[in-house]
């Protein structure tokens, strides 16, 4: 576990924006593994500036996202879908077909659910896997449970998620019950994690995450036993990790 240390939001975003060019530049062709959120926002828009001033080629570069809501059409303006073309996608040279997310209109959902699985393997794996962290310790949308899913599956989305991701609909009732997500091996077979975290809100759980108990109670605990993670934050994310813990 490597952790770095960013005075505010947009040195966490410059940092870890840092680190997915790193990787493009190292192996133009990598498969990244793309998170949504309010915490990456920052993270695609100094891509999107690096790409613009013509430092970052995303041509051969392919992405798969983390999960996306159950029922949501593509161009509704809370799919991730949406979120991706607004935040990222439309503004870099990335190929549309090389770009995936889970189909959220899929009803089959085993179907869906082995599709998007079958999918990252036959693309080699993730080489990086960006994260935010939920409010509840949720990493992509694998909720707090008694036991770690594996695979890409189907959850039912946590009072506290719900609550949370409101502030993005009309209100709660409008926040779709149920979405799919990679599961925890799927991320924990991402070569590199890089997690970025923002805010004194998520203090509290990033401690719990990265010192406390490994437990599927507290998804992202289960980050401490892969070998390549990077937890980039800001000062106040990071408060609660002294220096030289990890
Ligand atoms: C959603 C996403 C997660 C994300 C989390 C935290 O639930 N499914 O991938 O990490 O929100 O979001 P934020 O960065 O807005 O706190």
């Amino acid at each position: 576990m490597r952790v770095i240390r960013a005075k505010d939001y947009k040195d966490m975003s410059r940092k870890a924006a840092n680190l997915i060019s790193a990787q493009i530049i190292l192996k133009p062709d990598a498969v990244l593994g793309l998170a949504t959120g309010s915490t990456p926002i920052g993270i695609y828009e100094q891509l999107v500036d690096w790409y613009q001033k013509g430092d970052i080629d995303f041509s051969n570069s392919m992405s798969v996202n983390l999960d996306e809501y159950c029922g949501l059409p593509a161009k509704h303006p809370e799919s991730y879908h949406y979120f991706m073309q607004k935040f990222f996608f439309s503004h870099i040279n990335i190929q549309p077909q090389h770009t995936f997310l889970p189909d959220g209109m899929e009803k089959d959902t085993q179907k869906e659910c082995t599709r998007y699985s079958t999918l990252i393997r036959s693309l080699g794996g993730i080489d990086l896997q960006l994260l935010g962290l939920g409010h509840n310790g949720h990493i992509g949308f694998n909720e707090p449970s008694d036991h770690f899913s594996a695979d890409v599956h189907v959850v039912t989305l946590t009072e506290s998620t719900i609550q949370a991701n409101k502030r993005f609909f009309g209100s709660a009732d409008d926040v779709p019950r149920q979405a799919y997500t990679m599961g925890i091996r799927t991320i924990l077979q991402a070569k590199r994690i890089v997690m970025a975290v923002s805010g004194k809100e998520k203090a509290f759980i990033v401690r719990e995450a990265f010192l406390g108990k490994i437990t599927p109670a507290i998804p992202a605990s289960i980050l401490q036993l892969h070998p390549d993670v990077w937890l980039v934050g800001d000062a106040e994310a990071l408060s609660e990790i002294p220096e030289g813990t990890l």
